[in-house]
């Protein structure tokens, strides 16, 4: 990704046309991309502008070698690029969950990046998932997250878009009057926490309290193995030590859920159970999750 001079956000498929190296590595301030390998320099417009030994090529045409572009769109501070050149825009994408997190009290244009998680878990990255699409074992697995919200289903809502679905589950009162030993003081501009999937591997967290929100990819590193990578962001005033409170309290879950889904991957890989059972009010999430995923994979759509 770039932003050149004339100010524009670009990206590119990072791989240069010349023999198919990787042009660029890391984070930085450049005015020209160059490929380790043979040194062709490209502009941060991604078009070709010097291959060494070019002039002793007759018929050298720099003008069809740029970099391959890719859609890139921005939403708060987050950037979204998509390979695909027939995708629709970014806010299709979103359907209706910018507005339901604008709703809920965050003002997603003034949070600022704060740091960087990755919990690796050997799982297939569609049982990390559906086990985020659920909190149907919240009572049960995660005693301090549901101190702290109320994943009652009559109170916790489920929400189904076309690609994107959400859980929105309210504070308790109990955790806010401090009588209920919630994990951290949630009294704040958040009065909910949410919980938005977007298809097919992005999922966006906001707890209760302060203004915060954290953005996490579920990338399969192979058919067994998910990281998921966290970025948080939190808003400009906010205390260092109600930042720790919140990630500690995210991380906790975390950590929770990182052992059930290891522990459905082994019951699975059991083969013994050919199929599950979902529950149609608690697990409809579920079920539009794996429609999704049922209609890419026979292209049904
Ligand atoms: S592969 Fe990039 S310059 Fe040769
Ligand atoms: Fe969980």
């Amino acid at each position: 990704m770039t932003r050149a001079g004339d100010g524009e956000l670009r990206a590119f498929v990072n791989v240069c046309r010349h023999r198919g190296h990787l042009v660029a590595q890391g984070a930085g301030c450049r005015e020209t991309l160059q490929c380790p390998y043979h040194a062709w320099t490209y502009e941060l417009d991604g078009t070709l502008r010097r291959a060494p030994r070019s002039e002793r090529e007759p018929e050298f045409d720099p003008s069809g070698l740029s970099l391959l572009p890719v859609a890139v769109d921005t939403w708060g501070p987050f950037v979204f690029v998509n390979p695909d050149p027939d995708a629709g825009p970014l806010h299709e994408a979103l359907e209706g969950v910018p507005q339901m997190i604008a709703d809920g009290g965050l003002d997603l244009d003034s949070v600022r990046f704060h740091s960087h998680h990755e919990w690796e878990q050997q799982v297939n990255w569609k049982v990390a998932l559906e086990n985020y699409l659920e909190c149907y074992h919240c009572p049960v697995a995660h005693p301090g997250f549901s101190k702290m919200i109320d994943v009652d289903p009559d109170s916790y809502s489920l929400i189904v878009g076309e690609k994107t679905s959400s859980q929105l589950g309210p504070v308790r009162a109990s955790a806010l009057d401090g009588s209920g030993r919630a994990p951290y003081d949630a009294r704040g501009d958040v009065g909910q926490s949410q919980y938005h999937f977007i298809w097919p591997n992005t999922t966006i967290n906001i707890a209760p309290g302060p203004q915060n929100i954290s953005i996490e990819r579920w990338v399969p590193l192979g058919a067994k193995t998910t990281v998921e990578v966290t970025d948080y962001f939190f808003g400009p005033d906010i205390e260092e030590t109600t930042i720790q409170e919140v990630i500690a309290f995210d991380s906790q879950v975390a950590e929770e859920d990182v052992a059930l889904v290891m522990a459905v991957q082994k019951g699975l890989d059991s083969g013994a159970v050919k199929q599950g059972k979902l529950m149609t009010e608690s697990e409809r999430l579920i079920a539009s999750f794996q429609r999704n995923v049922y209609d890419a994979l026979t292209d049904a759509r």
